[in-house]
């Protein structure tokens, strides 16, 4: 059977217009700029303030934006996977209200649970019905509302997350071009080093779980931020190894923006220049799912067909892995 590959042939994104700065910040907690730029390298992050939009709208509009660059109508996509920590609901699923919203009557279409993995999971599942001939046009969508689940109260970990997404339209590749390979890795996190504890099925909202603010993100920053760098380095150096690519070969590195210290010891692992990095943390903070499309979007128009792109995220659960590429849009 012939194997097909999977490109990427437009991308979409959404970015809500409110700018928290980290001024902003200072008058709601005990925190103050330079920490936060010094400590994590963001300085301001988008929020969605309409009550009535939330992760499914940020999801739709970059979707619909993807699918125009692409000239690709909704009714002609097979299968849109969405990967999401924040859902609309717990059922149905988010990518069932974007199929409807933006009228995919055609497809089929399910949420992936990775955190900040989401994006990379999703791409890599949506290529491999592209590979086996089950589809030939999919959308991928990595979309959160982080707002929704922080608490503001919480200077340790409110200040790194922002809402956004971000969309890809995956179609056959006729060249060489695409999704060359892919590397995940899972670590259940029994520490429960970053989680949200209550709303789920075992600890289901109580009066007692509101109270004790459970409905939140919490992490140990510490521990993750050890694992995440670990890991978000390892797996970027194995695959170029994997694929015998020397740091002049790979044009730029993807990274998942969750704090610049990360990024930039995956980079040096790599042996990359701080150039052939995107970086767009200062503008967004960590927007889970949304950070590894919203860093192709904003630097689309630098890439040159044929570059090879690294993608790598690291997230709770824990899950990472790394994407090699060659960018297929000339
Ligand atoms: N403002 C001012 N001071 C603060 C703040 C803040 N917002 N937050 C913590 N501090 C204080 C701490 O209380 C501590 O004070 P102490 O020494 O008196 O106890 C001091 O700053 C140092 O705290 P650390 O936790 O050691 O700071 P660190 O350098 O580790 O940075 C951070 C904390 C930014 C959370 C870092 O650990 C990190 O980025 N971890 C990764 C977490 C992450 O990215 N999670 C997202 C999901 S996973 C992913 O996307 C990879």
């Amino acid at each position: 059977m012939e194997v097909k590959r999977a490109k990427i042939t437009a991308v979409g994104h959404y970015l809500p217009e409110y700018r928290m700065t980290n001024a902003e910040l200072e008058t709601m907690m005990d925190t103050n700029d330079e920490w936060i730029r010094t400590r994590t390298g963001i300085q301001e992050r988008r929020i969605l303030k309409d009550e009535d939009k939330a992760t499914a709208f940020m999801g739709c509009e970059a979707a619909k934006e993807a699918l125009q660059r692409a000239d690709v109508s909704a009714d002609e996509i097979d299968l849109i996977i969405l990967a999401t920590v924040t859902p609309d609901y717990f059922f149905p699923a988010t990518a069932c209200l974007v199929q409807n919203m933006l009228g995919a009557k055609k497809a089929f279409a399910f949420d992936l649970s990775a955190a900040c993995s989401g994006f990379l999971y999703a791409l890599s599942t949506g290529s491999m019905y592209i590979e086996a001939g089950r589809a030939k046009k999919v959308l991928i969508i990595g979309t959160d509302k982080m707002s929704s689940i922080l608490d503001y109260t919480d200077r340790t970990t409110s200040i790194l997350f922002g809402d956004g997404a971000g969309a890809v339209v995956l179609e056959e590749s006729t060249d060489e071009t695409g999704i060359i390979d892919q590397i995940h890795y899972t670590e259940g996190d029994v520490n429960c080093a970053l989680y949200q504890h209550a709303g789920g099925s075992l600890n289901p909202a109580t009066q007692e779980t509101l109270d004790s603010r459970q409905h939140y993100l919490t992490q140990d920053g510490r521990a993750v931020f050890k694992k995440a760098t670990m890991g978000m380095a390892d797996v970027s150096l194995e695959i170029m190894e994997k694929n015998g690519l020397t740091p002049d070969d790979v044009a730029w590195l993807v990274p998942h923006q969750a704090n610049l210290r990360i990024i930039e010891a995956t980079a040096k692992r790599m042996g990359l220049s701080s150039e052939k990095v995107m970086i767009n943390i200062q503008k967004y903070g960590n927007t889970t799912a949304g950070t590894i499309p919203l860093c192709l979007y904003d630097w689309q128009d630098r890439l040159n067909y044929g570059d090879n792109l690294i993608l790598s995220a690291f997230g709770g659960g824990f899950t990472w892995g790394s994407i090699y590429l060659k960018w297929g849009i000339k």
